[in-house]
């Protein structure tokens, strides 16, 4: 056990971990800079993350890199976020393979500049055998849409069953979730933000609904190793009860 695993956590170690990776303009701005460089600050540290997680035992680790509402930011941020993407996710994807890093999307994709598309693409396609950990970037996502985007599944899928009393009663949370756009993940356990606010801005709506939430004032290209293990930790003292008590858990 190296010395910053977590102590006998395995039982209480989070499948599924994500992250609202929030300040980089803030960290930015108290250095003088510009906010693209804390973006591209913010992005090493996405990259460093993911080796971290995959060293601490944490399967699946949903990074949140662009909201649908994001796109409304000045238009040269925007420009330098997609180009950061494009130019970045091809320089990692060395180190994705060496680390089983399987990389996949949560988000729609087709508005995206066509080079940063297809560096996403390629990187789904040359990480699809992978098995080390899943990195789940979330880009152009939004927990409503997501939502939204089932509702309608839904519908039609009630109305191929005949529209009757039966069909909608068929239409449990568990088969709901699977015509949410990515629903081969768990559930989100561990929901880290970072940079203060102690919001969910958009992030993993539905399959948040049980996430124990860590906040942290750090921002996020400040986020070191040590602050992962720290939610970590703070995560295998929490007591999940999913709305049963506490003698009935334990
Ligand atoms: C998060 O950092 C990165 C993205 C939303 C792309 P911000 O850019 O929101 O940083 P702050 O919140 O302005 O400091
Ligand atoms: C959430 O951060 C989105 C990402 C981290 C990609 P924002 O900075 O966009 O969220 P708000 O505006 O503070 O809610
Ligand atoms: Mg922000």
């Amino acid at each position: 056990m190296s010395p910053s695993t977590p102590m006998d956590q395995s039982h209480t170690l989070p499948c599924h971990v994500g992250i609202i990776m929030d300040g980089n303009g803030r960290w930015a701005k108290a250095r003088g800079k510009g906010r693209l460089e804390g973006h591209k600050q913010g992005a090493e540290v996405a990259r460093n993350v993911v080796a971290w997680a995959k060293d601490l035992g944490i399967r699946q680790l949903s990074l949140y890199a662009f909201s649908t509402e994001n796109w409304d930011r000045p238009k040269l941020e925007v420009r330098g976020l997609m180009s950061l993407l494009s130019i970045l996710l091809p320089k990692t994807l060395p180190e994705m393979m060496k680390n089983g890093v399987r990389f996949r999307v949560l988000g729609d994709i087709s508005p995206l500049p066509g080079s940063a598309r297809r560096a996403v693409e390629k990187a789904m396609q040359q990480t699809e055998a992978n098995t080390g950990i899943d990195l789940i970037l979330c880009l152009n996502y939004g927990g409503q849409q997501e939502i939204l985007a089932a509702a309608r599944k839904a519908c039609e899928w009630v109305q191929l069953q005949g529209d009757n009393q039966s069909a909608w009663a068929s239409l449990t949370p568990e088969r709901f979730r699977s015509m949410m756009w990515r629903h081969d993940t768990a559930p989100l356990d561990l929901l880290i933000r970072t940079g203060g606010e102690q919001r969910i801005s958009n992030f993993h709506l539905w399959d948040a609904a049980y996430a124990e939430l860590y906040f942290t004032d750090r921002y996020w290209p400040d986020f070191s190793r040590q602050d992962l293990q720290d939610a970590l930790t703070d995560y295998a003292s929490r007591e999940r009860r999913y709305g049963l008590t506490s003698e009935q858990v334990s």
